[in-house]
């Protein structure tokens, strides 16, 4: 009997601590909202499509479908070993009727700037850096308007010509 007032007085304090929590709850209320907000425009970069490749020299996915606009986050992940300077991987997705054999041609002699050759920018509808080894790339963007087949290609030297390619397919 004599622990009664004490097991009163626990019993009490979690209330008031309970009542003083939901108060604070009460105050930053508008907080969450704003972070709801930004978590939506942080998820703008879209859809995530992973793609992984290897010293094999290949996509593992090689055919992504896409609605016309649809935002699209491609995350390019290489598992290889070899060392970057000799293989290296990146995600290069060419706009309509560009062909993809005389853009790799062109990739080849730009080493600079990452295989991307700066006169053929305005033939690309996104493409990511360089991936060596173990590394991780990423690209953002709206997938094309128009309806059809578009072709995403690696354009490291030799990548593409053993196949390292795909297919996005907008529809
Ligand atoms: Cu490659």
């Amino acid at each position: 009997m004599r622990m009664l007032p004490i097991v009163c007085l626990l019993a009490m304090t979690p209330v008031a601590l309970g009542a003083t929590q939901s108060t604070a709850k009460t105050t930053p209320k508008a907080t969450p909202k704003t972070a709801s907000t930004q978590a939506k425009s942080a998820t703008k970069g879209g859809r995530t499509v992973e793609l992984t490749a290897g010293d094999t020299m290949k996509f593992d996915v090689t055919s992504i479908q896409a609605k016309p606009g649809e935002r699209l986050h491609v995350v390019l992940k290489s598992n290889g070993t070899a060392p970057k300077v000799a293989m290296a991987h990146n995600f290069v997705l060419l706009k309509e009727g560009v062909s993809p054999v005389e853009f790799n041609n062109a990739a080849m002699n730009a080493r600079d700037t990452d295989f991307v050759p700066p006169s053929m920018t305005d033939k690309i509808v996104a493409h990511t850096a360089l991936a060596g080894p173990g590394e991780t790339v990423d690209v953002s963007f709206a997938a094309p308007t128009k309806p059809g087949t578009y072709t995403y290609l690696c354009s490291f030297p030799g990548h593409f010509q053993v196949g390292m390619k795909g297919e996005l397919i907008v529809k």
